[in-house]
């Protein structure tokens, strides 16, 4: 994986970010560097990361898997690394069978070193509070999951998820608001968040002008199909964004990131 372009605004600020020139080789330590999250948080950080084809899809044969490349799957673990919570879409964990965070003996220590817990917390969004209870979040997962719900959710699915073990917050109205997202993580302590998606979620968030930083890779692939892409809402918005640096990989596989100007 090499850099490719490095943005004097922001990564540059990064510790160890600096030394590197475009065109180096990067490894993990260079990339952790890259996607570190700003060091003066007093609010949650909403990182958002995605994979798409070239033509704008955010699957191929129903699943991002199979858009995966190996550089994007190095940095998925990486960015997994570097966060206190992974905040997803109850759609995507269900359609990707989401389990627990699992690090590896080397990130948990590495995490701790760097002030995180050992293992990131999943926080699932939820209108309907339709997760099963014996489903891999709450069976495969060391750290169990919170789970943010509204009103309309089915209080009998609320008690089966917090006798498996889940933490359940419920919040007033039909949906989950922005607003309720982001004081929760707030109240719970996470301030680096990463948003695995999915495009419902992001479309909300994007929408609500709360999404800091888009990593966002470009799988080498034209999948055409009917997937949507990766943020989509009701209406639209326009959020200016600043590159910060762009990575590729011998296969073609490209990874931006974007970060919101303060
Ligand atoms: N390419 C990628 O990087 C990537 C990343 C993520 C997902 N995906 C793909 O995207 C697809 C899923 O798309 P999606 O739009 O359905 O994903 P999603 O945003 O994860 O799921 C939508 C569902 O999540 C819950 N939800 C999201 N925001 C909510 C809110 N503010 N308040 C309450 N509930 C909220 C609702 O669940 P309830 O129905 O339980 O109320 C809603 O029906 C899958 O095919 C997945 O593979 C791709």
């Amino acid at each position: 994986m090499q850099l490719l372009h490095i943005g004097t605004y922001f990564t540059s600020e990064q510790a160890g970010a600096t030394a590197l020139a475009v065109g180096s080789e990067l490894e993990d330590d260079a990339v952790r560097a890259l996607y570190a999250y700003p060091t003066d948080l007093d609010r949650p950080w909403i990182r958002s990361n995605f994979v798409a084809s070239i033509d704008g899809s955010v699957t191929a044969n129903g699943a991002s898997a199979g858009l995966g490349t190996p550089a994007d799957g190095r940095l998925f673990a990486i960015l997994r690394e570097l966060c206190d919570a992974v905040l997803v879409g109850a759609g995507t964990a269900r359609a990707e069978n989401y389990g627990g965070a699992s690090p590896s003996a080397e990130e948990m220590e590495r995490r701790v070193a760097g002030g995180l817990a050992p293992i990131p917390t999943i926080v699932v969004v939820t209108a309907s509070g339709s997760i099963d209870a014996d489903s891999r979040l709450l069976t495969d997962a060391e750290v169990k999951p919170v789970i943010v719900t509204s009103a309309s959710a089915d209080g009998s699915k609320n008690a089966a998820l917090r006798a498996a073990g889940a933490t359940v917050i419920e919040v007033s109205g039909e949906s989950v608001a922005t607003s309720d997202i982001l004081a929760t993580l707030t109240d719970l302590g996470f301030q680096r968040i990463l948003c695995e998606g999915g495009p419902g979620l992001l479309g909300q968030l994007v929408f609500d002008g709360a999404v800091d930083d888009l990593c966002l890779t470009i799988s080498p692939k034209l999948v055409a199909g009917d997937a949507g892409r990766i943020a989509h809402s009701d209406d639209a918005s326009d959020t200016p964004m600043q590159r910060a640096h762009v990575l590729g990989d011998e296969d073609g596989t490209l990874l931006t990131r974007w970060i919101r100007p303060s």
